[in-house]
């Protein structure tokens, strides 16, 4: 029997694999096909203060190896969270990792006060969308602004909390250093990438929105670059995620020094894909004579 379970940052995972958030709604939705208690944890959908209606459609558009997505954090705030998601979640015997969203400091701090009464296991505070006009990767993008957030949330929480870094930066590991420094336990890292389609024969843009985020496949290469350069630059552990759709994948993080990992776009294309994920890490450890997951951490030979 492999030893499967991890600790990100405080947060103990029975195993290394969550969900990324946006994929996999509140849980409730996939549990026909997932046993969510199986999962090292739930990560939940990004939520704000008090729900945000989201970004004009067409807000999904698909590409070669990946999708487009423009959502814009559409929610149903903190309240319905608490009241019907986190105790579906708890009743299901899941750990569960809360997705923070505002449009500001202050709203990032009354979402985690907000949440300190419900049965959270840890917060993830995205600073990283790029479908918001305020809030999310304007955050993210800039050092000031992650020290603020990041320590103001610290500040009204003891939980675990994992920040989420946005790979639309210059210097991925600047950001990570800030968010370490201001108190963050873990990282997790990536969000998705700027990206635009555009239909040729009508010469209009795919989504409403013109730009939106990129995801799937088509950003594991560069998801892999940045946790690997992110494990060199700080102590904190790390939850990887970028096109995450195999065991394989998950390895691959592992070994690039991610504690964790997260499975997200492959969610709509195969909704068992989180099972599949447990199962192929597990018997790649069986085969390569691995006891404990824990040694592939960082255990690239370079
Ligand atoms: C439709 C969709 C919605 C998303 N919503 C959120 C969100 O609410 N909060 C967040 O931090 N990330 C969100 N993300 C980003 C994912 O959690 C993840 O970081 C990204 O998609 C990369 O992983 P993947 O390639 O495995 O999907 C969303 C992604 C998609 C595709």
């Amino acid at each position: 029997m492999v030893r499967m379970a991890v600790d990100l940052g405080g947060l103990q995972m029975k195993n290394p694999v969550t969900v990324a958030s946006g994929t996999f709604a509140a849980g409730r939705e996939y549990g026909d096909f997932v046993d969510v208690a199986s999962l090292g944890a739930v990560t939940t959908k990004g939520v704000s203060l008090h729900g945000w209606k989201g970004n004009a459609t067409p807000r999904i558009a698909e590409t070669a190896s990946g999708m487009l997505n423009s959502i814009g954090l559409q929610n149903a705030g903190v309240a319905h969270l608490k009241e019907i998601d986190i105790p579906w979640l708890v009743d299901e015997g899941a750990t569960i990792i809360v997705n923070v969203s505002g449009h500001s400091l202050g709203e990032y701090v009354s979402v985690v006060e907000a949440l300190e009464e419900a049965p959270v296991d840890a917060y993830e505070i995205n600073i990283s969308c790029p479908n918001v006009d305020a809030g999310g990767m304007t955050i993210g993008c800039h050092v000031e602004s992650v020290e603020s957030v990041v320590s103001a949330c610290r500040a009204a929480t003891k939980r675990p909390m994992i920040v989420k870094l946005t790979p639309n930066v210059t210097d991925i590991t600047e950001i990570a250093r800030a968010a370490e420094a201001a108190g963050a336990d873990a990282l997790s890292l990536i969000n998705t990438l700027l990206g635009m389609a555009i239909d040729a024969k009508t010469r209009k843009p795919l989504l409403a929105r013109i730009v939106g985020g990129l995801s799937g496949p088509a950003v594991k290469p560069i998801a892999l670059r940045m946790v690997w350069e992110c494990f060199h630059s700080v102590k904190i552990p790390l939850l990887g995620m970028g096109g995450i759709a195999s065991g394989e994948d998950a390895v691959e993080f592992l070994l690039a020094g991610a504690t964790a990992i997260a499975v997200g776009t492959a969610n709509f294309m195969n909704p068992t894909a989180t099972t599949e994920v447990i199962e192929g890490i597990a018997r790649y450890c069986e085969d390569n004579g691995v006891d404990d997951v824990n040694e592939l951490i960082g255990a690239l030979l370079c």
